[in-house]
């Protein structure tokens, strides 16, 4: 029998590259975006692939999206934790807004999906979390502290929850992906200014 696998963030990037990597090894996917209508061919004539809205943030619609993806396919087998983006600046310049969206995109958002898939796990005495970090969490570079910062923090969730889910069959791997060049630079946060005074040349 196919498995089934869970991937979020999957209109670029390894996202959609992971999509047709299992769909094409004859897995069932159920794939997120945050707008269907931003990608109407997305996917198109890939019957093994489920298309579903999922904004990470907003935990209300993790919780009924989840739960809809779990109705739909009956059993999951593995989640993965790809959707984050990049605040990218002086640390200095960069607001509490921006730093905060930074951390609910790519640690809470990740927390509260997983969250949600952990019964569903338990409940099958099986299953595989594979969380996006980055190698900006082995070393982490200047002026993206937020950002690598979220990922040392998905890195330290990680290794604490592998050890918590072992009794109950489940497992956690975490991905530590170096710079490629998908959409992730083209979608910067790049409020935190690289044009203050002070920092523009380091920056550049
Ligand atoms: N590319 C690299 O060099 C690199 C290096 C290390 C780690 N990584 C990690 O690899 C993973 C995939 O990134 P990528 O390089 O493939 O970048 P990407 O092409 O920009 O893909 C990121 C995906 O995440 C989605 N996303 C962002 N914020 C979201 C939110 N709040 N709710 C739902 N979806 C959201 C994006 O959707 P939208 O298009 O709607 O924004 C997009 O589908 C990320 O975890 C990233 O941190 C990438």
């Amino acid at each position: 029998m196919s498995k089934t696998v869970f991937i979020t963030g999957t209109n670029s990037g390894f996202g959609k590259a992971m999509v047709e990597l299992f769909a094409n090894k004859g897995w069932k996917v159920a794939a997120t975006v945050r707008n269907k209508s931003e990608h109407p061919d997305l996917f198109k004539g890939m019957e093994r692939v489920k298309l579903y809205e999922l904004e990470i943030t907003n935990y209300a619609q993790v919780t009924e999206v989840t739960k809809k993806v779990i109705a739909d396919f009956k059993k999951i087998d593995v989640v993965v934790n790809n959707a984050a983006y990049c605040l990218m600046g002086p640390t200095e310049t960069s607001s509490m807004e921006q730093i905060e969206k930074q951390f609910k995109t790519n640690v809470f958002g990740l927390m509260a999906i997983t969250k949600a898939f952990i019964p569903h796990f338990r409940e099958n005495q099986n299953g595989l979390f594979i969380n996006f970090s980055s190698a900006s969490a082995r070393f982490n570079y200047p002026y993206i502290a937020s950002y690598g910062g979220s990922k040392w923090a998905v890195r330290g969730i990680s290794e604490s929850l592998g050890i918590e889910l072992k009794p109950y069959g489940i497992e956690v791997k975490t991905v530590y992906p170096g710079v490629h060049a998908t959409k992730i630079f083209t979608k910067l946060d790049h409020g935190a200014n690289g044009n203050d005074p002070v920092y523009a040349k380091n920056y550049k």
